[in-house]
């Protein structure tokens, strides 16, 4: 299959949305990363996602929509919560997926097998024109191969999954850089089971209670029953081997200059730089959070290009605001590898 590449104009939106009206598969981009986008609810065309990324048929998919109005619109759930409206108010468009009870109308392919439905409110504008003209919600994953990370450009959809899908719309590169929030309604207190760009400050702001899973700062195991399937699986890994480093500054410095190497690189900050006697790969300013979520997966995904890289020393990020998020993709990346100098 010739996958195109289009710019992201009106007429080029129409003809990406007569694709997912045919059952296509559709690069899209969102604030967050890109998208592989599919009707959500045509079964058969979501089934074509899974065979594309590669990814395993029990985790389910978001189901993005262009307006609040659309989830009564399409019958997406079985009930809205309460909550969900007020969440919706302060959040949507924006980086925050909700969990609720789904309707029967959400295909198996989507949801897993799970009773419920996640939904999305993007605020790119380019993916809201895209569900607006398709005139449907679109069910959309990251638009990576499965277990690799998340894309943030057109180029890194197309280093993906060039052949394997109709179009990518080119949107520029993602604001944020890491993906939404999910949060569940259907708990007794919501709980968030993946942090991402809104916060879990701000959503304690909102709701007063909110746990945070387990499984976004643990290990759990594949054969074990979690509440957001996505979490068990090893995952944003370069093909690198990360390596998390909880130390002091100068500790992190010290470290890296002895095991400095060929093919040793370092995921640092910018204050790290000139200290370094190995290959730098910076996610921003120390303590500049919004900076690391929004650098990390190109980072990561430059490190592979490098092609001669085998180890990557990271700093550990802090798990304040969008750091929890940062935190939980590269300790993923990591596959929970993390060195405390501290204890040595
Ligand atoms: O920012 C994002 O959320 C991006 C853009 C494209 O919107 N999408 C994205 O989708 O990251 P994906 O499929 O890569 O991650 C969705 C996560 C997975 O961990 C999945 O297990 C979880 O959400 N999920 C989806 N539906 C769920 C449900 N009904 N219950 C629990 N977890 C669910
Ligand atoms: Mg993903």
């Amino acid at each position: 299959m010739n996958t195109l590449l289009l710019k992201n104009t009106p007429d080029n939106i129409k003809k990406a949305a007569h694709i997912l009206q045919d059952g296509g598969l559709v690069g899209m981009p969102t604030e967050t990363v890109y998208g592989l986008a599919a009707d959500a609810l045509n079964g058969e065309a979501v089934s074509k996602i899974f065979a594309a990324k590669c990814r395993p048929m029990d985790n389910p998919l978001i189901v993005h929509i262009a307006d609040f109005s659309d989830i009564e619109k399409y019958d997406l759930a079985e009930e809205i919560p309460k909550s969900a409206k007020m969440l919706s108010d302060m959040f949507w468009p924006g980086p925050l997926t909700i969990i609720m009870k789904k309707s029967n109308v959400i295909p198996n392919e989507v949801s897993a097998g799970l009773d419920t439905v996640a939904v999305r409110l993007p605020s790119h504008p380019a993916a809201r024109a895209l569900i607006k003209a398709a005139n449907t919600p679109l069910a959309a994953p990251s638009a990576n191969l499965s277990g690799s990370p998340s894309p943030t450009t057109a180029e890194h959809v197309m280093n993906d999954l060039s052949g394997k899908i109709n179009a990518v719309i080119d949107g520029g590169a993602c604001d944020v850089g890491v993906e939404s929030t999910v949060i569940t309604l259907v708990t007794d207190v919501p709980r968030i089971l993946r942090p991402g760009g809104v916060t879990f400050e701000q959503l304690k702001d909102v709701l007063g209670k909110v746990d945070v899973d387990n499984a976004v700062f643990h290990k759990i195991s594949e054969d074990k029953k979690v509440s957001s399937p996505g979490m068990k699986y090893k995952h944003y890994a370069p093909k690198a081997n990360v390596i998390l480093l909880k130390c002091t500054d100068n500790e992190y410095i010290d470290y890296i200059n002895k095991n400095a190497d060929k093919d040793v690189a370092a995921l640092c900050c910018d204050e790290d730089i000139p200290f370094l006697n190995a290959a730098t790969f910076s996610l921003g300013k120390r303590g500049d959070y919004i900076s690391q979520a929004h650098r990390l997966f190109n980072e990561l995904r430059r490190i592979d290009n490098v092609g001669t890289v085998k180890t990557v020393y990271s700093r550990m990020p802090s798990v304040d605001g969008v750091g929890m998020a940062v935190y939980n993709r590269l300790v993923r990346a990591a596959g929970f590898e993390v060195i405390d100098l501290e204890k040595l």
